[in-house]
C-alpha cells in the first residue's frame, strides 16, 4: 500500500520534499497539498501530481485520509501544523527549526507521543554519507574523547529575505535557521550529549544587506513581503556546555565581514581533531603532526534521499527515525537558552 502524502506549506523547501517524494514512485502516493497562498498551492500541485489542493491545512487533513504530512511552512506555523497533523492521525516530517520556542516543541512531541505517531526533524545534515564516516570514526575510537568542538554556518551576504527577519514568524535570526543544522550536528556526531548550558551573544551590525546582490545559489525565501522586517540578529556567537563536560562553540551568521563563508564542524579530541569540511583528520602519526584527507563519496548530494529513505523506512516499521522529536526539542532548549543569555549577559542553565 503506498503511503498517503500531504504537504503544508508549498514554498522552497517543500520543492525539496515532493521532488524526494516523487524519487519514491510507487511507495508514495500524492494525495493532498496546501498554502495559505492557494495559487501557490495550485501551481505546486501541478508541478508534482498532488490530487487536491487548499488554502489551509484543517481541510486537507479533514477531507483525506492521510498517512504522513511535511510541515514546510515558516516557522511560527510549525507547532500548529504539526499538531493538527498528528492529531489528524497522520506521522510528520516538520522541518528545521522544530518552533519558535522550547515550549512549543514539548507539546509537539507530547502530542506526538499520546497519538503514537512518529514526529521527524528535518536536520538533514545527519543523514550526509560524511556524517556516517564520522560516526565510524568515533565509534572506532580515532578521535578519542571529544572535549571541545566548533560549529560554524557563516554567510557573508546571505539573508534570505521573506519572512526570514520578521522575528514574529521566523523565532530569530542566523541562530534558529543557521546555526540550528550544525549545533545539532556537532551534537549528533558528540553522541546526543545533555545540553547542560549555554552563554551567548547577538549582533545586528549589518541588517539585511538587501543592497548587496545575493549569489545566485543563495537561498531565497519564496514568500513575498513589500519590504522585509529585519528585527532578528546578523550574527549569534555563543558556548554550549554538555553533561559530560564537553563544549560546543557555535557562530552563525546571514552577514559578517569574512573572506569566505563557511558551513563546517570541528572536531578535537585528544586522540585526534576532525574537519568535516575539508573533511580532515588531525593528528600524530610516527611523532609527527598529519594532516589525514579522507576521500569517499562525499561530493554527491544524497542526504536528502537518505533522510527520504529513513522517513519512510520508518513509517513501514523497517527502521528507526534518526533525527527524532526528542533531539527537536533539544535543540529548542539550546538556542532559547543561547538567546535568553544574549539578552541577560549572563549564562543560562539548561534544564
Ligand atoms: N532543511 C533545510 O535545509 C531547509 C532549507 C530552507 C528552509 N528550511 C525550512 O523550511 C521552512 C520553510 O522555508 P522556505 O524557505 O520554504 O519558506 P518559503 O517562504 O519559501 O515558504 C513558506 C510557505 O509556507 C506557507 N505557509 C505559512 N504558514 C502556513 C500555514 N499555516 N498553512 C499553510 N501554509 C503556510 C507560506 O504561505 C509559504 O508559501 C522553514 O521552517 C525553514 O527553516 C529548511
Amino acid at each position: 500500500m503506498a503511503i498517503k502524502i500531504g504537504i503544508i506549506g508549498t514554498g522552497g523547501i517543500a520543492n525539496f520534499h515532493a521532488r524526494n517524494y516523487k524519487e519514491q514512485g510507487q511507495r508514495v502516493e500524492l494525495v493532498a497539498c496546501c498554502d495559505l497562498d492557494i495559487n501557490k498551492a495550485k501551481k505546486f500541485a501541478e508541478t508534482y501530481g498532488f490530487k487536491n489542493v487548499y488554502d489551509n491545512c484543517y481541510d486537507m487533513l479533514k477531507e483525506n485520509e492521510l498517512d504522513a504530512v511535511s510541515v514546510c511552512t515558516w516557522n511560527s506555523a510549525h507547532a500548529e501544523c504539526t499538531i493538527a497533523a498528528l492529531n489528524a492521525g497522520c506521522h510528520v516530517f516538520c522541518e528545521k527549526p522544530m518552533a519558535m520556542n522550547k515550549e512549543e516543541a514539548i507539546l509537539m512531541k507530547e502530542t506526538a507521543e499520546k497519538n503514537n505517531k512518529l514526529l521527524m526533524l528535518g536536520f538533514v545534515l545527519r543523514h550526509e554519507n560524511k556524517t556516517k564516516s564520522a560516526l565510524n570514526l568515533k565509534k572506532d575510537g580515532r578521535l578519542g574523547d571529544i572535549y571541545y568542538a566548533k560549529a560554524s554556518y557563516l554567510r557573508r551576504c546571505g539573508f534570505p529575505g521573506g519572512w526570514f527577519g520578521d522575528k514574529s514568524r521566523s523565532g530569530g535570526g542566523p541562530l534558529i535557521d543557521l546555526g540550528v543544522h550544525v549545533i545539532d550536528l556537532a551534537r549528533f556526531i558528540m553522541g546526543n550529549p545533555k545540553p547542560v548550558s549555554a552563554y551567548g551573544a547577538t549582533f545586528n551590525k549589518l541588517g539585511a544587506r538587501l543592497e548587496i546582490a545575493l549569489g545566485e545559489d543563495a537561498w531565497k525565501s519564496m514568500t513575498e513581503v513589500d519590504k522585509p522586517i529585519f528585527d532578528v540578529e546578523d550574527l549569534a556567537t555563543a558556548m554550549v556546555r554538555f553533561d559530560n563536560g564537553a563544549v560546543l562553540h557555535v557562530e552563525a551568521s546571514f552577514n559578517l565581514n569574512i573572506k569566505t563563508p563557511t558551513t563546517t564542524v570541528e572536531f578535537f579530541g585528544d586522540k585526534a581533531g576532525l574537519s568535516l569540511n575539508p573533511f580532515e583528520l588531525h593528528t600524530v602519526v610516527d611523532n609527527k603532526l598529519a594532516d589525514i584527507e579522507i576521500y569517499g563519496d562525499f561530493k554527491t548530494d544524497t542526504k536528502w534521499t537518505n533522510q527520504m529513505n529513513n522517513w519512510l523506512d520508518a513509517i513501514e516499521g523497517k527502521s528507526k527515525l534518526i533525527s527524532t522529536a526528542e533531539d527537536g526539542v533539544m535543540l529548542m532548549k539550546i538556542l532559547d537558552a543561547i538567546y535568553l543569555s544574549a539578552k541577560t549577559g549572563k549564562s543560562v542553565d539548561i534544564e
